[in-house]
C-alpha cells in the first residue's frame, strides 16, 4: 500500500488526527516518528495518549529515553535521540512485545532494533503552523489502520 499524506494547519488538528489514529491501534503496535526539531512528534504523541485514555500529561522524554503511561492501553513513549549511533539496546523487545503501544521519536537511531511490522510516521514542517504528515504502513494491520484514518 502507498503512504497516505495528511496536512494539518494547527497543533490541535495534529492532536486530533493522532487521537483518531489511536482508536484503531491494538496492544503491541509500534509507531515511529521522524521529523526535524519542533516538527510535532511529541505533540502527535500527546494526541495518541488522549485517544488511549492516558490522563497524565505527556512530556518530552528526552532525558529518560522511555516513559510509560497507564491508559486503556498503556503507552510507551520513547525519544531515542540521545542514543544516536550508540547502538545501545535498552531492552526494546520487552516494550515491542509488551501489552502497550510503543511510539518512538527519532526511531532511525535504533533502526536495527525496530520490528518489521510497524507504522512509520514522518512530520514535515511546512511553515509555523502547517505540517505534512506521511503515514507509511508496514504490514496488513497498519494498512487497515491507515485506510481507517484516511476515511
Ligand atoms: N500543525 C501543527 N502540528 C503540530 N505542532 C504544531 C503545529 N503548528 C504548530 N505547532 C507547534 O510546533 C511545536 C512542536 O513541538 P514538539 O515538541 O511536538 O516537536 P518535536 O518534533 O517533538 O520536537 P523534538 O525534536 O524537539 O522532540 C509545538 O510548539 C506546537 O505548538
Ligand atoms: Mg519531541
Amino acid at each position: 500500500m502507498e503512504s497516505i499524506v495528511i496536512t494539518t494547519k494547527t497543533e490541535l488538528e495534529t492532536r486530533k488526527l493522532a487521537e483518531k489514529l489511536a482508536l484503531s491501534l491494538r496492544p503491541g503496535d509500534v509507531l515511529t516518528l521522524e521529523g526535524d526539531l519542533g516538527a510535532g512528534k511529541t505533540t502527535f504523541t500527546k494526541g495518541l495518549g488522549a485517544g488511549l485514555g492516558v490522563r497524565r500529561t505527556i512530556n518530552s522524554p528526552t532525558f529518560t529515553i522511555v516513559k510509560e503511561y497507564q491508559g486503556e492501553i498503556p503507552l510507551y513513549h520513547m525519544d531515542v535521540y540521545r542514543l544516536e549511533d550508540s547502538e545501545e539496546d535498552i531492552g526494546f523487545d520487552e516494550y515491542f512485545n509488551g501489552d502497550g503501544i510503543t511510539v518512538i521519536e527519532w526511531a532511525h537511531f535504533i533502526a536495527d532494533y525496530l520490528p518489521e511490522k510497524r507504522l512509520d510516521i514522518e512530520i514535515r514542517l511546512i511553515d509555523e503552523q502547517e505540517r505534512e504528515i506521511t503515514f507509511s504502513p508496514k504490514g496488513h494491520h497498519f494498512e487497515a489502520v491507515c485506510k481507517e484514518l484516511a476515511r
